[in-house]
């Protein structure tokens, strides 16, 4: 965990980064029935990369004029003694936090209102509406967390993407234990896999390694022998003996901080020659990409040097035909990579995804409209300290590679005929999907890959499926 000197300095450099006051809030615990049935509390990503184990309704203001924080939470009663056991004080929580002073939730809309007087005071809108309901109604501001033009102030917004943008040592810290972690539950479930048992157990022992480490899935677990269905969020299917399994998982540790690691592997301990085929073109360009990673390099140039080597390994294969470099200008390897080739990781698995393409697309820079590159997620310099992932992967989807339009706009460049084959192999359920996913810090000197160390080589993952027995 991050001291209170690193939230603390933290704090600083966002104080110093902004002109007028802003008010964070850390958002509240949502109820599945009655009042004290609660979803787990997850405070808003921005409010966890500046404080350290936020409490429910906590909201934070920022004053660059006297360059202070206030923390406000709220009041302490006896009720909370006799339901949840000691909690800290305010004088203890303002030792904790590190913050100027701590004051009463209740009295937010009134101290914001007396500090900041006619300055214009600025808010982030989180996902939690009823929080940013209040937010507005504090600094009347037209906030609306799933409208990217909403989402707040776009200078304050930028301020604090500066900050969540560039890794700290003790935040890497985190992020390498969250890698660790998932490390362990990506290879328990190569392990404990078998044919005959359901996706559920290997989604259990999934994340039953991350509770263990008292972390959270940073995001639902997808473990799926579909893994053409690219967010399946399904675990009722029984493994065959000739499927594969695609685990896209990562922990969150307590502090926000995540790992996004994808694998891919067959049930039986034997990649079948289609999907070695396969597997090695996504591997080949999972690696190109990663090796391309450095100080300046455009994440789209990235996204298309994936691009071109699994455009020209299925032309090698005859599922696609022709030059990569055409196949890629039509837009042809798209049929089969439909998806970006990642996404900035931090405190959010899609870091700061929620202020939109404002963080995600350097200034100019637009999203194409083109199938596939569309869903590029990003598109900046990279510089020392980001940290993004890298996740090509080929897929066998039936509504793509049956769309009559499709068929008839690609028919010069796809071999349909052959891609049906792998549409219908494995007792008809299809090839599915493999896709292999690391996290990437960039350094001064290229790549450091974050989660190196979950097993990725054909042999190293063969060898490790099935290896904990019935
Ligand atoms: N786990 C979702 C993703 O890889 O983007
Ligand atoms: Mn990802
Ligand atoms: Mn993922």
């Amino acid at each position: 965990m991050p001291t209170v000197q690193n939230y603390k300095n933290r704090r600083k450099q966002l104080l110093s980064a902004i002109e007028t006051p802003v008010l964070l809030m850390a958002g509240g615990p949502m109820s599945r029935n009655y009042p004290a049935n609660w979803h787990p509390f997850r405070a808003d990503s921005t409010f966890l990369f500046f404080f350290p184990n936020p409490e429910p309704n906590a909201a934070a203001l920022f004053d660059p004029k006297d360059k202070s924080v206030t923390l406000f939470l709220d009041e302490r009663t006896a009720e909370d003694a006799l339901w949840h056991g000691p909690v800290p004080s305010f004088t203890e929580m303002k030792k904790a936090t590190g913050v100027s002073a701590i004051e009463k939730r209740s009295d937010l809309a009134k101290f914001v209102a007396k500090k900041c007087g006619k300055r214009q005071v600025h808010g982030v809108a989180i996902p939690d509406h009823r929080a940013t309901t209040e937010l507005k109604s504090i600094t009347k501001e037209r906030l609306d967390f799933y409208n990217a033009k909403k989402v707040g102030n776009a200078d304050v917004l930028l301020a604090i993407a500066k900050l969540r943008n560039i890794r700290t040592e003790a935040e890497l810290t985190e992020m390498r234990a969250a890698a660790a972690i998932t490390r362990e539950a990506h290879t328990v479930a190569m392990a404990r896999t078998r044919a005959g048992i359901y996706e559920q157990e290997l989604a259990g022992h999934v994340e039953g390694t991350f509770a263990r480490h008292g972390c959270v899935p940073a995001y639902h677990t997808i473990l799926s022998v579909r893994g053409e269905v690219l967010h399946n969020n399904e675990h009722h299917n029984l493994l065959h003996d000739t499927d594969l399994v695609l685990l896209d998982a990562g922990a969150e540790r307590p502090s926000g901080w995540c790992a996004d690691v994808t694998r891919t592997w067959p049930v039986n301990g034997h990649f079948s020659p289609e999907a070695r085929d396969i597997y090695d073109i996504v591997l080949a360009a999972e690696v190109a990409a990663i090796d391309a990673v450095a100080p300046g390099v455009r994440y789209r140039d990235l996204h298309m040097t994936s691009s071109r080597v699994i455009a020209d390994g299925l032309s090698q294969l005859g599922i696609l035909k022709g030059d990569a470099d055409d196949l890629v200008e039509t837009g042809t390897h798209a049929l089969f990579f439909p998806h970006g080739v990642g996404h900035l990781i931090g405190i959010d698995v899609h870091d700061m995804e929620g202020f939109g393409d404002l963080v995600a697309y350097e200034k100019g820079r637009k999203r194409s409209t083109q199938f596939g590159t569309c869903n590029l997620r990003l598109d900046i310099d990279l510089e020392p300290g980001m940290c993004f992932t890298i996740e090509p992967g080929i897929y066998f989807v039936p509504a793509i590679l049956r769309d009559k339009a499709m068929r008839a706009q690609f028919k010069g460049q796809v071999d349909f005929k052959r891609a049906e084959q792998f549409l219908t192999m494995n007792s008809l359920r299809g090839f599915g999907g493999i896709r292999i996913e690391d996290d990437v810090l960039c350094t001064k000197t290229g790549p450091d890959v974050l989660t190196a160390a979950v097993p990725k080589e054909r042999l190293a993952v063969e060898a490790l499926v099935g290896s904990a027995g019935a």
